[in-house]
């Protein structure tokens, strides 16, 4: 039985139990904290740094979906400061690739988009990289724009926790990281790939879809992956 432990968030005092996340507890209490990389119900990466959150006491900003909650934790989940580190971490994740929102199939239902608008995200300060990046449409169902991926992988923890098939890696370093197919090779000559399309209903942006779709017109939802998450008792 995890033990019950009291924390301060935002200054409003708040129970917890060990084992919990800052992020997790912030939500218990109606406190927000922007993400993207995480996915309830499957275990998070902490790799996009919009969660950032100050802990008093401790000199650097701190991911709240990967930080264990300790017993007498005090939170600030909102300020100047973590605003501008969220801005900057979204102006990154927007200049790293080629986001072109008017000619995307996710435009107006993408969680990177909607998350720089309510980041008010209005433009980039820094130089884009305009990298020449492959679209996949080997698969008979989907594609794969690389130039749209901001490598949460929430496609490759779904497919490996969720589904269990384990068809996505990410290969590569740095800016030169990449998100693979089975032996980086074709998509559409995944042998372990079951076609669920739970990969395209869980990434954020237009880079998984379905094929055949113009501008706008893909539309995702989560709702079902958290429920099968939950039934296999991932990261409960
Ligand atoms: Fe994330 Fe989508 Fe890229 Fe997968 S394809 S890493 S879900 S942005
Ligand atoms: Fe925590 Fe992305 S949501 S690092």
């Amino acid at each position: 039985m995890p033990q019950e432990i009291s924390v301060r968030i935002d200054g409003e005092l708040c129970r917890a139990s060990e084992g919990q996340t800052i992020l997790d507890v912030a939500r218990a209490n109606k406190k927000y904290i922007p993400t993207l990389c995480f996915l309830e119900g499957l275990t998070p990466s902490g790799s996009c740094r919009l969660c950032l959150v100050e802990v008093a006491g401790v000199g650097r900003l701190l991911p709240a979906c990967t930080t264990p909650i300790q017993n007498g934790m005090s939170v600030n989940t909102n300020s100047d400061k973590l605003l501008r580190h969220r801005q900057m971490a979204m102006e990154f994740l927007l200049l790293e690739r080629n986001h072109y929102c008017a000619v995307c199939v996710c435009n107006n239902h993408c969680e990177l988009q909607a998350m720089a608008q309510r980041l008010g995200v209005t433009h980039v300060r820094f130089p884009y990289n305009y990298p020449r990046l492959p679209v996949d449409v080997s698969h008979e169902r989907y594609i794969l724009d690389h130039n749209r991926c901001i490598l949460c992988t929430r496609c490759v923890r779904v497919c490996a926790e969720v589904e269990g098939a384990n068809v996505w890696e990410i290969s590569g370093r740095g800016i030169n990281s990449r998100l693979v197919a089975e032996l980086n090779g074709p998509w559409g000559g995944s042998k372990a790939c079951t076609k669920c399309g739970k990969c395209v209903q869980v990434c954020p942006t237009g880079a998984l879809a379905e094929k055949g779709l113009g501008v706008e017109e893909m539309t995702k939802s989560h709702e079902n992956i958290k429920w099968l998450a939950v039934k296999r008792g991932v990261h409960a």
